[in-house]
């Protein structure tokens, strides 16, 4: 089964600024004064795919939320530190947010299809951007379904409502609406805690194949798919990030013992 997922993966200690998709440097997040990030530190390495694991309230979803600034539709939000793409600090007063979310894509938990077609959905953000040329269009949502593996499936009853889908078709319909616009980085928070097993294991294994387009950042509490999937992990405890590796490593020999304790299942 490990044979789906090929992992190939360098040292994190010496990765250039080339082979870096995000630099977060010293990023600190408080909502309603309470501290959620506590200055955070870590290279998130080009086209990889990094887990972030720990216990529900640690800060996963916090962390993730603050790679594209969705975080800031909190009301009561502070932050300090910096997140660093492209050589360009993303929280600079010069960024341009909206630009930034479609360069950071994001896919929640349950899967949020709009009510229309399928066809729709995934050029949903391209029309937003002016693009109405329907050859163009028509290229791009065919390949964002067959990237997101539901082409197949979906190839004639494009223009069927994507609320017939089922779960597992929804979460992958929603993977080919953020690939549609090219992002850079997609963030993926828990996308198969609403799922069945094998739906699940269907996923992973187009997650595994989406490095090859871009960086794949995934929160998950499920520990085997973290260690399956992923090429690197991160366990957050407490909104500090506790131990940051290859997930080889960290899942076969944490140098931790709050990780141990975490994978072990000795709490959690
Ligand atoms: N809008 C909010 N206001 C105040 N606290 C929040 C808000 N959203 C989340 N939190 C708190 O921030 C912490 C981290 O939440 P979150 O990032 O969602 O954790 P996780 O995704 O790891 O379960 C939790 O303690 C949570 O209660
Ligand atoms: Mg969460």
């Amino acid at each position: 089964m490990l044979k789906l997922f090929e992992k190939e993966t360098l040292a994190l200690e010496s990765l250039s600024d080339e082979q870096t998709a995000l630099d977060v440097k010293n990023l600190s997040v408080r909502l309603n004064d309470s501290l959620v990030l506590d200055n955070i530190s870590m290279r998130i390495p080009k086209n990889k795919i990094t887990a972030m694991i720990g216990q529900s309230g640690c800060g996963k979803s916090t962390l993730l939320s603050s790679f594209n600034r969705m975080n800031e539709l909190h009301q009561h939000y502070a932050y300090s530190g910096e997140v660093i793409m492209d050589g360009r600090n993303i929280y600079s007063k010069k960024e341009n947010v909206a630009k930034l979310r479609t360069q950071v894509g994001m896919v929640f938990q349950r899967p949020n299809p709009f009510p229309m077609s399928i066809y729709e959905n995934v050029c949903f953000g391209l029309r937003i951007q002016g693009q109405s040329e329907r050859r163009e269009l028509d290229e791009i949502v065919e390949q964002s379904l067959r990237h997101a593996a539901l082409w197949d499936e979906v190839k004639d009853r494009l223009f069927e409502s994507a609320l017939l889908l089922s779960g597992g078709q929804q979460q992958r319909l929603v993977i080919a609406r953020a690939l549609a616009l090219k992002p850079e980085v997609l963030l993926l928070d828990e996308p198969t805690s609403a799922l069945d097993p094998l739906t699940t294991l269907h996923i992973e294994e187009l997650v595994s194949q989406l490095k090859h387009n871009c960086t794949v950042i995934i929160v998950t509490h499920n520990m085997q798919q973290a260690a399956r999937v992923s090429d690197y992990s991160a366990f957050l405890h407490q909104g500090q990030l506790i131990e940051y590796s290859d997930s080889d490593s960290l899942f076969t020999m944490p140098e931790k013992k709050q990780t141990e304790d975490y994978i072990t299942g000795r709490y959690g």
